[in-house]
């Protein structure tokens, strides 16, 4: 008989912040794949601009709300920090792989609780 071996990576994890580990599945997409169209946050017919932080904040609520959602978060709450409230692009972009802001000075490895 044939073993599938699962295991879970927490490295791998935070590798999905990093370049291009998720190439095809940029913020946008996984907003899609939730059936959300552009329009939910691009204000503009055509999009053109970029989206700002109060748009994303119209459904996901202030840093409080989104801490509190990734309260178990390991080893830090990274929507809580010492840089105060940051634009959500920072970190999440919206067409291309995600980045880590803490990155600049820290190497925190992030995983999430699931
Ligand atoms: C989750 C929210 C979200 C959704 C949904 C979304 N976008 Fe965006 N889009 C962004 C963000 C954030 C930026 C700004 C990128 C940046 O600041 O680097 C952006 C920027 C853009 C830009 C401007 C180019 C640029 O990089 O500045 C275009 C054009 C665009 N999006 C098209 C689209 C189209 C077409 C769709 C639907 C298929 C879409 N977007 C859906 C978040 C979104
Ligand atoms: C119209 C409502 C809406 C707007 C505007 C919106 N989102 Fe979302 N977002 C959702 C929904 C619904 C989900 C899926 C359920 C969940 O995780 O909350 C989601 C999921 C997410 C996730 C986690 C899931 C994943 O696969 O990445 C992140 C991160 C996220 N959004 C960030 C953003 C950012 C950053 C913006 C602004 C550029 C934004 N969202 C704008 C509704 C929205
Ligand atoms: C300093 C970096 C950083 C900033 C700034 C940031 N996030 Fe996040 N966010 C993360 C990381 C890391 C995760 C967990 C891993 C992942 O899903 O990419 C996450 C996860 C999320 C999730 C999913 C939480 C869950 O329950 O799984 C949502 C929704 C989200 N962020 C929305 C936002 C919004 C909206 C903003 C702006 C108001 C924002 N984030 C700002 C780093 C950041
Ligand atoms: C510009 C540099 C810089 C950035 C960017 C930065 N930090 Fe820090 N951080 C520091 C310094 C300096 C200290 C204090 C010295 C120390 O304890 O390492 C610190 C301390 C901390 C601490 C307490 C000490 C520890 O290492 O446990 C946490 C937690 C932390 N930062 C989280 C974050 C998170 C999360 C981000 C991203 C949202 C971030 N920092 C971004 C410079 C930075």
């Amino acid at each position: 008989m044939k073993k599938l071996s699962i295991f879970f990576c927490a490295a791998c994890a935070a590798a999905m912040l990093s370049a291009s580990a998720m190439a095809a599945d940029f913020l946008a997409d996984r907003h899609a794949a939730k059936g959300l169209a552009c329009s939910s946050c691009h204000k503009e017919t055509p999009p053109a601009k970029r989206v700002k932080t109060e748009q994303c904040q119209t459904c996901h609520g202030d840093y409080a709300a989104l801490a509190k959602r990734t309260a178990k978060m390991q080893p830090n709450n990274v929507h809580e920090n010492h840089l105060g409230d940051l634009d959500c692009r920072e970190c999440h972009q919206g067409h291309k792989a995600d980045k880590l802001a803490c990155a600049e000075c820290h190497q925190f490895k992030f995983t999430m609780p699931k």
